[in-house]
């Protein structure tokens, strides 16, 4: 069994990103800027938001975190939006998910510009993903092609079983997986809650990527042996004897899982750091893509 290191595979590729940014400056250009948008107080929302700041400022880049109360107005929000979208100063941004009920995500989304939608989450880069033109691929699917790519995991022809079908993971990787090219050419099943049989599906699987939000739910008895175990998961559970009264479990039960497996991510420590790294290689794209535009910096 062979561990998928999301930690040290995304300070590798830190270190790629920074090389970037270092050639940028020496050129005379800015460094990539990402600016946040975080509206509320979620705590999950919060520790997301600050990594992703975190690790901008390891690789170089400018960031700026805009933070607004859970009582902003659809209106002030989306004046953020189009503040953001006329910024010459910003070359992407993302609006942390999910917002506070009363705010219309789909309405903020729409309204981002697709060439600073470094979340990819805009139907214009998902149209585009999904015909095979991508700009910017969402972030957790990206992380997960890069992963299965820097360990060089064969995919083609594999059955691979995805759990879950969210706008941000399950569906956009059920398409990615399926595309032609590596990492692809997988024959991709999308499971979800009304699933019947889910366990038999399981043990057919040589790729399985879990993204449910149940922790340890994928047991030993699901995974066929030697599979690819993909653990999306990021759960708190109660943990009295931990600092900070909780610890992050997967959706997989790892220690049971793991034995069968031929690859297979931890939690945390795996797909989470790939995430964010996929954020700051879209932003450094859109900084480059910007730049050879005339007139711009
Ligand atoms: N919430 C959970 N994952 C994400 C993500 O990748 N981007 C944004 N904007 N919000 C999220």
């Amino acid at each position: 069994m062979t561990l998928l290191d999301g930690k040290t595979l995304s300070q590798t590729i830190k270190n790629e990103i920074a090389a970037e940014v270092a050639k940028r400056t020496a050129a005379g250009q800015r460094p990539p800027h990402l600016a946040a948008v975080l509206i509320g107080d979620d705590p999950a929302s919060q520790a997301y938001v600050r990594n992703k700041v975190r690790s901008c400022e390891q690789v170089g880049f400018q960031s700026t975190l805009i933070r607004r109360g859970a009582d902003i107005s659809q209106k002030e929000l989306m004046d953020i939006v189009i503040e953001l979208n006329a910024n010459p100063d910003i070359h992407g941004f993302i609006v942390q998910l999910p917002l506070p009920a009363h705010l219309n995500e789909n309405e903020v989304l729409l309204a981002i510009s697709p060439e600073k939608d470094v979340d990819g989450f805009h139907p214009m880069n998902v149209g585009l993903m999904a015909l095979g033109m991508p700009r910017y691929l969402p972030a957790t699917p990206y992380g997960i092609l890069q992963m299965l790519e820097r360990y060089e995991i064969p995919t083609e022809g594999k059955n691979c079983l995805i759990i879950g079908r969210s706008n941000i993971v399950g569906t956009p990787l059920s398409l990615l997986l399926s595309r032609k090219g590596y990492p692809g050419n997988c024959t991709v099943t999308l499971a979800h809650s009304r699933t019947q049989n889910l366990p038999e599906l399981a043990r057919q699987a040589d790729i399985l990527i879990a993204a449910i939000g149940q922790p340890k739910k994928i047991t030993a008895d699901m995974v066929k042996e030697g599979a690819v175990v993909i653990d999306v998961g990021i759960n708190r559970v109660e943990d009295p004897s931990a600092q900070r009264g909780y610890r992050l479990v997967g959706d997989v039960d790892f220690e049971n899982v793991a034995p069968k497996c031929s690859y297979i991510t931890p939690v945390p420590g795996g797909v989470g750091p790939m995430t964010v790294t996929s954020l700051l290689l879209n932003t450094l794209q859109a900084a480059q893509n910007t730049t050879t535009r005339p007139n711009a910096t």
